[in-house]
C-alpha cells in the first residue's frame, strides 16, 4: 500500500504545478518529482520514469589503477507505478555480472539495442522488488574516467583517477538512469590503494579513511583503504564524481577548502583565497547555500574542462592558477551552479541554457561584488563579444543559436548557452530594475529548489512572478523570441562601451599602422590583455607579429587565456617562432576549451599547419581525456577526409 501510495505520488507530483516538499515520500529519504510533458522527454536517455525510476544509488566500488576499472555493486532504490514489471537503466560500455534482488536472487536483466552515443538500455525485471544489486565493472576506457599515469600527475609518484559526468557519460561507471531531469540521492564506499586518498562530490563520512582487511578486495598485498560518501539531497545523476590521489587539502574559509596534490596546494590555496566571499556574496543575492561544505579540486592538467560543479566539491582545471586570481571568474561561476543547475536543474540537454546562461549572468554578479563594477562590465563585454562570434559562426538564423534548442546533446555553441543566454538575463534586470529581479530570482531558486526546470516553466514562473500582467513589459521583454527564435534580439541590453574604451582606442592606433611601443600593454589586466590580443586584425605579418612577441613577450605569457588568445592569432599568421609555445601548451594540459580551437586553427592552415597538428597530435592524443580526444579526432578527420 505505502508502495502504491508513493507511485501515485511519482506520477501525481509531476502533473501538478505546484512545487512538492521534500521529504514525503519514500521512508525518510527525500524524493524529487520528475516532469511529464514533451518538454521534458530527454531523449539522451533510455529510461521510462513514468513507469519505474531510481530514487537512490549505493555504490560500493573499488578502483584497481592496474586494470583501469571501478567494480563492485549499485544498490538502486527504485519507485514504480504498481504494475510496472521493470525498470531501464542507461549503460554504456558497463560489465555486468548479475544483477539480484534484496535478498541475493538473480534477476532477469538484458542490455538492449542502442547507439555510439547513448549505449545501451540495461532493462531489469522486477517483480515485485523495489532494491536491486548490480554486480559489474566499468571499462577500461569508460568515457567519463581518466586514469592518469604518476608522470602524468605533478607529484609523478603515484596514479589518479578523476571522473566528468557532464552530460551523458556517467552511465560508463555506474548504471542508473543518467537523466538530469531524475535525481537521486546517493551513497559511496570506495576503495583505493594507499596512499591514495578518495574525495566525492557530496559530504565525506570518513575523513583519514578506514583501513581494508588485506585479501578482502582488490589485488592481494597493497594496502588499502575505504573511503565513504553520502549525498542526501536528491540530485541529477551527472552530478556523481569522484577523484582520487595523492591528495592534501587546506582550509580557506570555516565552509570552504581546497584539494590538490601537494606540490600544488600552496599555488590553489592563495589563487583561490576569496572563495569564503564568494559565497557569502552569493547568499546575499540569492538565497541560502544549500549544500553544507565547498570545496574545491585542483586538478591535474588534463582534466578536460575549466571547471566542474560538482555538488559540495567543484573540480578545476590547473590552468586557473594564474599567479594573480585573474581567472577566478570560473570559480564564481561554478559556485554559482550550486543555485543554477545544481538546485534548479534543466530537465532536458536541449535546455541546458537554464544551468549555464543563468549561471554566466549569477557568475557576473558574484565577480562585481567582489571586484567592483569594472571588472565585472569588462567580463560581461567579453561574454558579448563570445556571443558575436557565436553567432557570426553560426549564422545569425541557425537553429542552434536558439537558447531553447532541440538539437543540443548537452554541448551546445557557448556563445548561445552561456552568453546569450546571459545577455537574455541582463536584458530583463536592465527593464525592470535590479532589485526586482534580483527577488524575483531568488523566488525562483526557492520555488523550484530541488527540481527540475524546462524553458516552458521558467518563462511560465517568470509570467506569474515577475510580469504579472503587465502588457507593456511583456512586449518590451520579448521572452518568447529570445527563448525560442534564433538570432539575438533587438531589445538585448548591450555592454557598456566604456568597459575597454582605451583598449579598442589602442588597437585602432596600432591597427593605423601605430607602433607596439605606444601601446600600454604592461599596464592591463587580463580582461584588457584578452580584448586586445582578440581585437587586433585577424592578419599580422610575421614582423609584426615577432615585434609584439618580443615587446610583450605573450608566447611565454603564464597566463593560460592570454596565452591561448595569442596563439590562436599567431598559429593564423604562419608565425613559426609560436609553435614551440604551442606545443608546450598542447602537451602540457588537456583542457578541450584551448585544445580544440588550436588543433582547428593549424588544420586551418593547410599544408603549413596540418603536418604541425599532426606531429603534436601524436604526441599529445594519450594525454587528453576522451571528451578532448573526441573532438580532436573529429577535427583532425576532417582535415584528412574532408567528405
Ligand atoms: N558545467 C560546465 C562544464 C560542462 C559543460 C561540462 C558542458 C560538460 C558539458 C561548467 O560549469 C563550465 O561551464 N565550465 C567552463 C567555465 C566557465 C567559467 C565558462 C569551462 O569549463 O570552461
Ligand atoms: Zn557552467
Amino acid at each position: 500500500m505505502h508502495r502504491l501510495i508513493a507511485a501515485v505520488c511519482l506520477v501525481l507530483a509531476a502533473c501538478s504545478s505546484g512545487p512538492r516538499e521534500l521529504g514525503q515520500a519514500s521512508g525518510d529519504r527525500p524524493v524529487a518529482p520528475v516532469l511529464t510533458g514533451d518538454d521534458a522527454r530527454d531523449d539522451s536517455s533510455f529510461a521510462r520514469p513514468e513507469i519505474a525510476r531510481v530514487v537512490h544509488v549505493a555504490l560500493d566500488l573499488d578502483a584497481d589503477f592496474e586494470a583501469k576499472r571501478l567494480s563492485g555493486t549499485a544498490t538502486l532504490d527504485i519507485e514504480a507505478v504498481a504494475a510496472a514489471e521493470e525498470i531501464v537503466l542507461d549503460s554504456k560500455g558497463l560489465e555486468i555480472e548479475g544483477i539480484f534482488d534484496a535478498d541475493g536472487r538473480p534477476l532477469p536483466w538484458s542490455l538492449g539495442e542502442g547507439d555510439a552515443r547513448r549505449g545501451q538500455p540495461l532493462t531489469v525485471r522486477l517483480g515485485d522488488t523495489r532494491r536491486i544489486v548490480i554486480r559489474y565493472r566499468s571499462a577500461p576506457e569508460a568515457d567519463a574516467l581518466q586514469w592518469l599515469s604518476p608522470a602524468q600527475t605533478a607529484g609523478k609518484r603515484h596514479p589518479y583517477l578523476f571522473s566528468q559526468g557532464q552530460s551523458i557519460l556517467n552511465r560508463t561507471w555506474i548504471p542508473t538512469q543518467d537523466s538530469p531531469g531524475i535525481r537521486q540521492t546517493w551513497e559511496a564506499r570506495i576503495t583505493a590503494p594507499e596512499p591514495l586518498t578518495v574525495v566525492m562530490s557530496g559530504e565525506r563520512l570518513t575523513p583519514e579513511g578506514e583501513p581494508v582487511p588485506s585479501g578482502a578486495e582488490g589485488p592481494a598485498g597493497a594496502g588499502r583503504r575505504a573511503f565513504r560518501f553520502r549525498m542526501d539531497r536528491p540530485v541529477a545523476p551527472y552530478l556523481i564524481a569522484i577523484a582520487a590521489g595523492d591528495l592534501a587539502f587546506r582550509p580557506l574559509g570555516p565552509r570552504t577548502g581546497v584539494w590538490t596534490e601537494p606540490a600544488m596546494l600552496e599555488a590553489a590555496a592563495r589563487e583561490l583565497a576569496d572563495t569564503e566571499r564568494m559565497m557569502e556574496a552569493a547568499e546575499a543575492l540569492y538565497g541560502p547555500y544549500r549544500w553544507g561544505r565547498y570545496d574545491m579540486i585542483v586538478l591535474p592538467p588534463a582534466f578536460p574542462y575549466g571547471g566542474m560543479e560538482n555538488p559540495t566539491l567543484t573540480f578545476l582545471t590547473p590552468t586557473l592558477i594564474a599567479g594573480d586570481k585573474s581567472l577566478v571568474g570560473t570559480v564564481a561561476h561554478e559556485l554559482a551552479h550550486s543555485w543554477s543547475g545544481n538546485l534548479v536543474t534543466n530537465a532536458v540537454w536541449a535546455d541546458g541554457w537554464l544551468n549555464e546562461g543563468f549561471t554566466t549572468y549569477f557568475e557576473n554578479r558574484i565577480m562585481e561584488a567582489l571586484y567592483g563594477e569594472e571588472r565585472a562590465a569588462q567580463e560581461a563585454a567579453l561574454s558579448w563579444d563570445e556571443m558575436e562570434r557565436a553567432l557570426a559562426e553560426l549564422g545569425p538564423d541557425a537553429p542552434g543559436t536558439r537558447l531553447h534548442n532541440p538539437g543540443d546533446e548537452g554541448d551546445g555553441a557557448s556563445g548561445i548557452v552561456y552568453d546569450k543566454g546571459a545577455i537574455f538575463l541582463r536584458t530583463i534586470e536592465r527593464a525592470v530594475g535590479r532589485q526586482r529581479f534580483d527577488s524575483y530570482l531568488r523566488g525562483y531558486f526557492d520555488r523550484h529548489a530541488f527540481q527540475p526546470m524546462t524553458s516552458a516553466r521558467f518563462l511560465g514562473d517568470l509570467r506569474e512572478h515577475l510580469v504579472r500582467g503587465d502588457a507593456g513589459l511583456e512586449s518590451a521583454l520579448a521572452l518568447d523570441d529570445w527563448v525560442y527564435r534564433p538570432g539575438l534580439p533587438a531589445n538585448a541590453a548591450r555592454p557598456d562601451p566604456a568597459a575597454f574604451a582605451e583598449v579598442d582606442r589602442a588597437v585602432r592606433a596600432y591597427a593605423a599602422g601605430g607602433s607596439e611601443t605606444d601601446l600600454p600593454y604592461a599596464g592591463w589586466n587580463t580582461a584588457e590583455r584578452i580584448r586586445f590580443v582578440n581585437a587586433l586584425p585577424r592578419d599580422l605579418s610575421i614582423e609584426r607579429l615577432g615585434a609584439l612577441d618580443r615587446a610583450f613577450d605573450l608566447s611565454q605569457s603564464g597566463n593560460s587565456e592570454v596565452l591561448f588568445a595569442w596563439l590562436q592569432l599567431a598559429l593564423a599568421n604562419r608565425y613559426e617562432p609560436a609553435v614551440p609555445a604551442a606545443e608546450r601548451f598542447l602537451l602540457g594540459m588537456g583542457r578541450r576549451k584551448f585544445v580544440s580551437p588550436l588543433f582547428e586553427t593549424l588544420v586551418g592552415e593547410g599544408d603549413w599547419g596540418r603536418p604541425i597538428a599532426e606531429r603534436l597530435y601524436a604526441r599529445a592524443r594519450k594525454g587528453y581525456h576522451p571528451v578532448t580526444t573526441a573532438s580532436v579526432d573529429r577535427i583532425l578527420q576532417a582535415a584528412t577526409d574532408p567528405d
